[in-house]
């Protein structure tokens, strides 16, 4: 059994197919932000494999894609070991990120068949719904809803970045279910994904062991000032919500490197209205990602953040709202399911390494309803969120048979 392995050839090919599907031209990327049309054609893609497979396919409330292979001799009545990850990508993104978890799910289910093989639960691949946030925040919005963290209304409720409403796009691809949220907890929840980090590829090391998440706090900031002329409006007059936004921005990256350590900031998004050369800004949106694994160092950057905007907004008369858009406390994944996943990996002959994940994942909400562990393999130069993002073949591999065993063991072993 130890020396059952995943097919590498067909695992990238349906990598390479699923990329096809919001392929950025000259690029190696893919832009399928969650619910757009690419996002519906991507899924039924995975549907129509999912079905090829002898997969019993469910949708939700919210779209989550739970596919359900019984095999030929298990006990439907057991709770299903369930993989996985999403679809959807960043509008600039890679074809590994997410796509990688739910294919090699696929992947190691048509391993176990094709050698006669079963296990003694069932084995479930999930799609998780908008897990990148890039679009309809808060991210991982379609696993918060599968544990019950969220409920359906407000999440169908949800206003995207591009002013549509989430339950709407979601019933124009078709992907509007009618299976019960929250979900059937599964027995245990093994997620692989890149590592979209340096870690891995600085240390050498092949397979990390995710043992933790870290916290993440998105805010929405809305600064209105007044547009007024540029050439003409003297220095001391204005209400100026671009040199606000800009002012925050700087802010972020300073506080970011004064507490040092996990503690990272981004301002990612900033939009500027009227966005014209002449003119004063009366008003900026801007989002403000802060992350840490320390929940409570994350809190005093939030802290940090709100203290700043009360004075600058003050010194510049300026009117500054701030809406949450994500906050999610660091997740600690289930210590016996790690050492799983670095006892297989050690015993595969990979070289193994206990790793922090930096991104959010749809592993972290099902941490609050089962036992959950996560594989990450190396991403080159450190890269994601990045049509560039690279995983080699032989790296993904290795990550996927890493998934393969842990399923079968955590699945109840299997018999021939
Ligand atoms: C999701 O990809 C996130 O970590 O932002
Ligand atoms: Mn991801
Ligand atoms: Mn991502």
């Amino acid at each position: 059994m130890e020396h059952l392995q995943i097919n590498e050839k067909r695992l990238w090919g349906r990598l390479d197919e699923l990329a096809q599907i919001g392929a950025m031209p000259g690029t190696q990327g893919n832009s399928r932000l969650a619910l757009t049309n690419e996002d519906g054609q991507a899924r039924d893609l995975v549907v129509s494999w999912m079905r090829e497979l002898g997969m019993e396919v469910t949708i939700d409330g919210i779209g989550n894609i739970v596919g359900l292979w019984k095999g030929p001799t298990t006990s439907p009545s057991l709770l299903p070991v369930m993989t996985g990850s999403h679809i959807d990508t960043v509008r600039s993104g890679g074809r590994f990120d997410g796509n990688l978890g739910v294919l090699a799910g696929l992947e190691v289910i048509q391993t176990i068949a094709e050698q006669g093989l079963s296990t003694e639960h069932p084995i479930a691949v999930g799609v998780f719904t908008g897990e990148e946030g890039a679009r309809f925040a808060p991210d991982m919005i379609g696993s918060l809803v599968y544990v019950g963290g969220l409920d359906l209304d407000t999440a169908l409720n949800t206003i995207g970045f591009d002013g549509e409403r989430l339950g709407d796009e979601l019933e124009g691809i078709g992907y509007s279910g009618t299976a019960p949220c929250p979900g059937i907890a599964p027995k245990a929840f093994v997620e692989l994904h890149i590592e979209q980090g340096p870690v891995l590829e600085t240390d050498g090391i092949d397979i990390g062991a995710v043992e933790n998440v870290q916290g993440i706090s998105w805010t929405e900031l809305t600064i209105e000032g007044q547009s007024n002329h540029a050439g003409t409006t003297p220095m001391d007059m204005r209400r100026d919500a671009g040199y606000v936004a800009s002012k925050i921005s700087t802010f972020v990256r300073e506080i970011a490197t004064h507490i040092g350590g996990a503690q990272v900031g981004t301002v990612g998004k900033i939009d500027l209205h009227p966005n014209l050369v002449n003119v004063v800004a009366s008003k900026a949106t801007m989002t403000v990602d802060l992350r840490n694994t320390s929940g409570e160092i994350l809190q005093e950057a939030e802290n940090n953040l709100e203290e700043f905007c009360k004075e600058i907004a003050n010194e510049e008369n300026v009117v500054i709202t701030s809406k949450s858009l994500a906050r999610f406390e660091p997740v600690e994944f289930n210590e016996d399911l790690v050492d799983v996943v670095a006892r297989i990996s050690n015993k595969l002959g990979f070289s193994t390494q206990r790793i922090t994940s930096g991104a959010g994942h749809d592993a972290q909400m099902l941490a609050r309803v089962c036992p959950s562990a996560m594989i990450f393999v190396p991403s080159k130069d450190g890269l994601s969120h990045n049509p560039a993002e690279y995983t080699s073949l032989e790296e993904l591999t290795a990550g996927a048979n890493v998934l393969l065993h842990t399923l079968l063991e955590v699945a109840g072993g299997c018999h021939e």
